[in-house]
C-alpha cells in the first residue's frame, strides 16, 4: 500500500529524484565554516516569526481602543499566549542579530563579489522588510513604549525637505500616531511585508542554487586558485550539503532557540520592559523616549548634526553604498585580511555604529 502511495506521488512529482538532486548530490565547498550556517538561521528564524505571528493574530484586536488588551489578554489568560508572544518578540531582535551576523560574515568572506552581486542586493533589501517589519510590529501591541519609540521613528524622514513631511504623515495616516497608524502598520505587518520578504528569499535562495556556495578565502584554497569561469559548483568536489553541511545549520539552529529561550525564562522583561504594559497615552510622554535598539545609531546621527538635511541625506548616501557595494567593489581579492585599507574602513564603521548605538541609549 505504502509503496502504492510512494510511486504514486513518484510518477506525478519525482520527489526521489529532488531529494537525490537537491540535497543529497549537492555539494558546497570543502573549507565553508559556522559563519556559513547563519543564512539557514535567518529562514528558521522567519519561519518562527510567521507562525508565533500566525497564533498571536488569532487573539489580537488591530483597534486602537482595545489592541492593548488583547495583548494582556495573550499574556496572562490565553493557554500559552505568553509563550508565543515571547518567542515573536525575542525572536525579531534576534533574527536582526542574526541578520547583522550574517551580512558581516558574507562581508568578511568577500562573498558577495562577482557573480553574488544581485545575492548581497536582495540581501540588503531583504534586510530593510525586516527592519519594515519590527518598525511596523512594535506599533501592534499599542504600549506607551510602542506609541512613542513609534513617534521618534516616524518622525525621522521629516529632516527630508520637501517630501518629508508628506512620506511621515502617509506612513502615520496623519500628524501624529493614532487609531489610522496603528491599521496602517497592521495591514503592512501581516499583508504586505510577508510576500515580499517571501519573495525575495525565494530569490535569494534561487540565487545561491544556481551560482552555489563560494568557497572561504581564509584556510585551504578552491577557488582562489583559478579565476571564475561558469557556474560550476555541480561538478567541484566539495562535500556533500546533506547530511554533512545540513548537521552544522541545525547545529546553529539550535544554538538559536537555547539562546532565545534564554531570554524568555531567565530575562522575560529584557524585550518587553515596564513601559510596554502600559497603554499608549498620547498625552503623557514617558521621561525617556528612545527607539528600538537597531534604529538607535541613525537616531543618534540626526541628533548630533545640527542640519538635519545633512544628517539624513549621510544616512541615504550609506544605505545606497550598502546596496550597491558589490558593484563598487569590484576587486577579485577575497581575503580581507590581505586590503589593510578596505579592512580599517570597515572596522571604523562598526565601531561608530557600536558608539553612536551605546550614545543613543544612555
Ligand atoms: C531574511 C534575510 C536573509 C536570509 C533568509 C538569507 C539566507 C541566506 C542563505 C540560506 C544563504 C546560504 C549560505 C549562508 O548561509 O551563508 C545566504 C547566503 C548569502 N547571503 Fe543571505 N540571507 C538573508 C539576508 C542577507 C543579507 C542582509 C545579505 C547582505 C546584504 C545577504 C547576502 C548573502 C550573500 C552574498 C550570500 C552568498 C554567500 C556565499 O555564497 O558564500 N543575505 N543567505
Amino acid at each position: 500500500m505504502w509503496k502504492k502511495i510512494k510511486d504514486w506521488i513518484e510518477l506525478r512529482i519525482g520527489l526521489d529524484e529532488l531529494v537525490r538532486t537537491q540535497l543529497r548530490e549537492y555539494r558546497v565547498p570543502k573549507n565553508i565554516n559556522i559563519f556559513y550556517t547563519l543564512g539557514f538561521v535567518a529562514v528558521v528564524a522567519y519561519v518562527i516569526q510567521a507562525l508565533t505571528g500566525f497564533f498571536l493574530l488569532v487573539y489580537y484586536v488591530p483597534q486602537s481602543e482595545h489592541a492593548f488588551r488583547s495583548v494582556q489578554d495573550i499574556m496572562t489568560k490565553v493557554p500559552y499566549g505568553w509563550l508565543f508572544r515571547q518567542m515573536h518578540v525575542v525572536g525579531s531582535n534576534l533574527m536582526v542579530i542574526v541578520l547583522i551576523l550574517h551580512l558581516l560574515a558574507v562581508l568578511f568572506m568577500g562573498s558577495y563579489k562577482k557573480p553574488r552581486e544581485l545575492t548581497w542586493t536582495s540581501g540588503g533589501l531583504m534586510l530593510a522588510t525586516v527592519f519594515l517589519f519590527c518598525l511596523s510590529g512594535f506599533l501592534l501591541p499599542w504600549s506607551q513604549l510602542s506609541y512613542w519609540a513609534t513617534t521618534i521613528v516616524t518622525t525621522m524622514p521629516t529632516a527630508f525637505p520637501y517630501v518629508g513631511d508628506f512620506v511621515a504623515n502617509i506612513l502615520r495616516g496623519g500628524d501624529y500616531i493614532s487609531g489610522s497608524t496603528l491599521n496602517r502598520f497592521f495591514a503592512l505587518h501581516v499583508a504586505l511585508l510577508p510576500p515580499i520578504l517571501v519573495t525575495l528569499i525565494g530569490f535569494h535562495l534561487f540565487l545561491i542554487r544556481r551560482i552555489g556556495i563560494s568557497s572561504s578565502p581564509f584556510g585551504e584554497a578552491i577557488e582562489e586558485a583559478e579565476p571564475w569561469v561558469g557556474y560550476r559548483h555541480e561538478q567541484y568536489q566539495g562535500q556533500p550539503f546533506f547530511p554533512h553541511f545540513f548537521l552544522k545549520e541545525i547545529f546553529m539552529c539550535m544554538v538559536y532557540f537555547v539562546v532565545m529561550f534564554f531570554f524568555i525564562t531567565f530575562m522575560p522583561t529584557f524585550f518587553v520592559p515596564d513601559d510596554a504594559n502600559i497603554q499608549a497615552d498620547p498625552l503623557r510622554t514617558p521621561t525617556h523616549i528612545r527607539p528600538e535598539w537597531y534604529f538607535l545609531a541613525p537616531y543618534q546621527m540626526l541628533k548630533l548634526i545640527p542640519n538635519k538635511f545633512l544628517g539624513i541625506s549621510v544616512q541615504v548616501i550609506f544605505v545606497t553604498v550598502f546596496l550597491l557595494w558589490p558593484f563598487i567593489d569590484t576587486k577579485e581579492k577575497k581575503n580581507i585580511l590581505k586590503r589593510p585599507f578596505l579592512l580599517g574602513v570597515i572596522l571604523c564603521c562598526l565601531a561608530l555604529w557600536t558608539v553612536l548605538t551605546i550614545w543613543g541609549r544612555y
